[in-house]
C-alpha cells in the first residue's frame, strides 16, 4: 500500500465527476463493511478508493493492461468489455505502484466478477461497489439490508442480479462470474443461516 493521500492524487489523475465520487463511496462503504466484519477499515478504504482506477481507460487501453497478466481469460470474457476494468485496474497497480499486497490485488481484480472463495475483502468491495451511497438502482435497498446482515448473502443475491442481466441480454458468462455464483449457493445450500 501507498500513502493513502498518494493513491488519491493517483485516483484524481484517472477519475473526474461522478466516477470519482462512486471512488470515494466505495471507500467509505468498504471501511464501515470492514468494520462490521473484522476486516481492517483502512485497507478496505485503500483498495475501495482504487477499485475503478482503470474505469475512464479506453478498452484497448485496458486488455494492454490485462495482458501484462499471466492470468489466463476465457473468450466469454473478451467479449464483455464493462468486466475489464478490474482486472486491468490490478495489473495497473501492481506496476505502476508496485502494490504487492495479493488480497487488495484480488478485491480489484475480481470486483466485476466475483469468483469462488473470495475472502472477506474480496467481498466487502464487491458488496460496498454496488451499496455506496451513490448508487441507485431498482433493488439497492434490497442489497443494503442484506450487506448488514450476511456479506454472503448480498454476494449471492449481486450476482444473481448481474447473472439475470446478462442471460436476458445473450451475453456469454465468464468463467470466474459463473464459479462465484455456484460458490455461493452451495455456501447458502449447505448453511442458510450462516452469517459472514
Ligand atoms: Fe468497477
Ligand atoms: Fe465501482
Amino acid at each position: 500500500m501507498i500513502p493513502i493521500e498518494q493513491m488519491e492524487r493517483l485516483v484524481k489523475t484517472h477519475l473526474n465527476g461522478h466516477r470519482l465520487t462512486h471512488s470515494y463511496g466505495v471507500a467509505q462503504e468498504a471501511a464501515r463493511l470492514a468494520k462490521r466484519y473484522g476486516e481492517d477499515p483502512q485497507k478496505a478504504y485503500y483498495a475501495g478508493l482504487c477499485h475503478d482506477i482503470c474505469k475512464m481507460m479506453s478498452e484497448e487501453e485496458q486488455l494492454q493492461w490485462i495482458k501484462r497478466s499471466a492470468i489466463m481469460q476465457d473468450d466469454a470474457f473478451f467479449h464483455q468489455p464493462p468486466i475489464w476494468h478490474g482486472y486491468a485496474a490490478a495489473s495497473f497497480l501492481k506496476e505502476k505502484v508496485g502494490e504487492t499486497d495479493e488480497d487488495i490485488l484480488n478485491a480489484v481484480r475480481y470486483h466485476t466478477t466475483g469468483r469462488a472463495g473470495m475472502s472477506l475483502l474480496e467481498k466487502i468491495i464487491f458488496t460496498a461497489d454496488l451499496t455506496e451511497e451513490g448508487r441507485d438502482y431498482p433493488d439497492v435497498n434490497t442489497v443494503r439490508t442484506l450487506a448488514d446482515v450476511s456479506l454472503d448473502q448480498a454476494v449471492l443475491y449481486i450476482l444473481r442480479y448481474q447473472l439475470g442481466r446478462l442471460l436476458g441480454g445473450s451475453w456469454p458468462i465468464c468463467r470466474d462470474c459463473v464459479e462465484a455464483y455456484n460458490w455461493f449457493l452451495a455456501l447458502e445450500t449447505e448453511n442458510p443461516k450462516r452469517r459472514s
